[in-house]
């Protein structure tokens, strides 16, 4: 087994929208009519690439509270010290194509960045976990990607160099995106970030969690594959 990767912070890194639709195992059709949150959406293109095919969807991010410049930066930054630090461990991150998973993230970045600011404020909202401004059940669907289970600590299976996000951050996530869900939440990763990948060790006490506030929960396939074994599967709760 490598070096674990671990970071000292939640990197502003998104991805694209064909590989949110991957991901979450969504075709567009399935999307189209229904109210969408994206939480957190960081510098993702599904909010851009979502509107301009006239999808109705929503992202929100602590970082949406910074300018436009900062989070340009933010994001070559983070981007260029994930790849630094995969680099790093080797054995640990078996992406298949390096190339194309980078080029990925600076296009997401680069749509992201295009529409910030006409979106600001009304389709790119300023929030975090665990308080969503959002009235109960606002949302058909809500996707949550790689910031629960993620930035748990290494320890916890996580890749966060300390345990603020522990399993009653956890918990308390889940209940805020449980209580702004009508119909459907999706989450990935639903496995530990250090190889080899195993189940993450808060998805037990997760999906009893969401069962306990009204949800049915399965673990389905994800359809994103690069190699990487811990995004194989998604979490699915369905009222
Ligand atoms: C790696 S990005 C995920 C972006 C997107 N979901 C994706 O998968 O491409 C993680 C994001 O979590 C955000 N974040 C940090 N603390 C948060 C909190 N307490 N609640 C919600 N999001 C948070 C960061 O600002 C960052 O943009």
């Amino acid at each position: 087994m490598g070096k674990a990767f671990s970071i000292p912070f939640v990197a502003f890194f998104g991805r694209n929208y064909q590989e949110y639709l991957a991901m979450f195992s969504l075709d567009e059709s399935s999307l189209r009519g229904r109210s969408i949150l994206d939480c957190p959406s960081g510098p993702d293109s599904f909010i851009a690439d979502g509107t301009e095919r006239e999808l109705n969807v929503i992202g929100c991010d602590p970082m949406y509270a910074m300018s436009i410049e900062q989070l340009l930066k933010s994001g070559k930054e983070h981007i260029d010290e994930c790849f630094a630090q995969i680099e790093q461990t080797p054995g640990n991150f078996d992406i298949r194509d390096m190339e194309k998973f980078r080029k990925d993230k600076y296009d997401a970045l680069a749509s992201f960045s295009k529409d910030f600011l006409r979106g600001k404020g009304v389709r790119y909202i300023d929030a975090s976990l665990p308080d969503l401004p959002f009235a109960d059940r606002s949302f058909d669907l809500v996707l949550s990607s790689h910031f629960l289970f993620c930035y748990a600590s290494v320890e916890n299976g996580g890749m966060m160099q300390g345990n603020m996000f522990d399993l009653d951050f956890h918990l308390k996530g889940i209940t805020e995106l449980a209580r702004v869900t009508r119909s459907e939440l999706r989450m990935t990763p639903t496995h530990s970030m250090q190889a080899p990948p195993q189940r993450h060790s808060y998805l037990d006490a997760s999906t009893k969690h969401l069962e306990s506030l009204g949800f049915a929960v399965t673990i389905e396939p994800s359809d994103y594959d690069d190699g990487f074994a811990p995004f194989v599967e998604i979490l699915v709760g369905r009222r």
